[in-house]
């Protein structure tokens, strides 16, 4: 199997996979897509169920995403998962969306059965089973939450939120237009959630950290080994619960600050583990490995 396909191999599937047996089924489509950790974890669970198909990697760019999906359909995949750019762009090629897709305005998972596009969005579920495996005593609902960003992971993040019950969300968002967005957005699930804008400024951000106590990273900020934590550290207490979305680096400077204050942190490999989990739950209408793939995933994340 290639580390990565492209379009031109969908164009020419047989001859591209000519050698790769069990055949490949499954696949993430995105750009960037190398550094995905999904075929790692996929394939561990496919091989320990005895499923006879493949998860792989598809270079797939933004003007080739209605095509790559319509011929994984006609080569009889069985599902697939998006990354970016294509989370949002999927959504007017859907046959069907679950979860809340629509309003949440991402897809990360695609079941192809039957030949129809049915999208999900597995973030939330998948946030909140890592947050019961993180912090096993303390639900999701009984969180008050304050959620930076307003991108597609914490959109999916504040619907789950919203749909579990918290009595409160805070949105902080570096463009305030993108949280005031989300959260009219949310008002459509309708629940007892009462969700808050707020700036990105400190001034802004202490009172909401006084009021929240799971506090969760979902920008991108902390990817880049120079990037500052988002929150200052003496906002930080030890009332506080911190989820970082990112994984790699697995102690981003927010999780650092955090801890150092007597916060619980965790990192979002097991998000990562439970999105993954659900979507192999939805193409193969079976539970999860879990065990198997968070030790294919422990192999893989530093
Ligand atoms: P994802 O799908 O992973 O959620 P995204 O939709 O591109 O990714 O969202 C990225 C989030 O990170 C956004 O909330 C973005 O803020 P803006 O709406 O202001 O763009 C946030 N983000 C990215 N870089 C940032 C930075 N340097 N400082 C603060 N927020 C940042």
């Amino acid at each position: 199997m290639k580390p990565v396909y492209d379009l031109a191999d969908l164009r020419h599937w047989r001859e591209a996979t000519r050698d790769v047996d069990p055949p490949v089924r499954l696949g993430v489509f995105g750009e960037p897509v190398e550094h995905s950790l999904s075929p790692p974890m996929q394939n561990a669970a496919l091989r320990h169920c005895g499923i006879a198909a493949q998860y792989a990697r598809f270079q797939i760019r933004r003007s080739e995403l209605a095509e790559a999906i319509d011929r994984a359909r006609e080569l009889g995949f069985i599902g697939l998962n998006l990354t970016v750019p294509h989370k949002s762009a999927a959504l007017p090629l859907l046959d069907d969306a679950k979860d809340n897709a629509l309003i949440i305005g991402s897809v990360n998972t695609i079941s192809l059965k039957d030949a129809r596009i049915v999208g999900y969005n597995t973030d939330g579920v998948g946030f909140s089973a890592a947050i019961s495996e993180e912090w096993e005593s303390v639900p999701l609902s009984d969180f008050s939450v304050l959620i930076l960003g307003a991108g597609g992971a914490a959109r999916a993040i504040a619907a789950e939120c919203v749909r579990v019950g918290c009595a409160k969300v805070f949105v902080c968002n570096r463009t305030r237009a993108a949280a005031d967005a989300l959260i009219s957005d949310l008002a459509r699930l309708g629940s007892g959630t009462a969700m808050q804008a707020i700036d990105q400024s400190r001034d802004a951000i202490r009172p909401a950290m006084s009021a929240a106590n799971l506090i969760v990273n979902a920008t991108s900020v902390g990817l880049r080994p120079d990037d500052k934590a988002p929150i200052d550290g003496d906002l930080f207490s030890a009332a506080h619960f911190v989820y970082d979305t990112i994984y790699n680096p697995p102690r981003t400077k927010l999780l650092v600050v955090a801890q150092a204050a007597g916060a619980r942190i965790a990192n979002g490999s097991s998000m990562l583990l439970q999105q993954g989990a659900r979507a192999f739950e939805i193409w193969f209408k079976r539970k999860a490995p879990v065990a198997v793939m968070r030790a294919a995933l422990r192999s893989v994340v530093p």
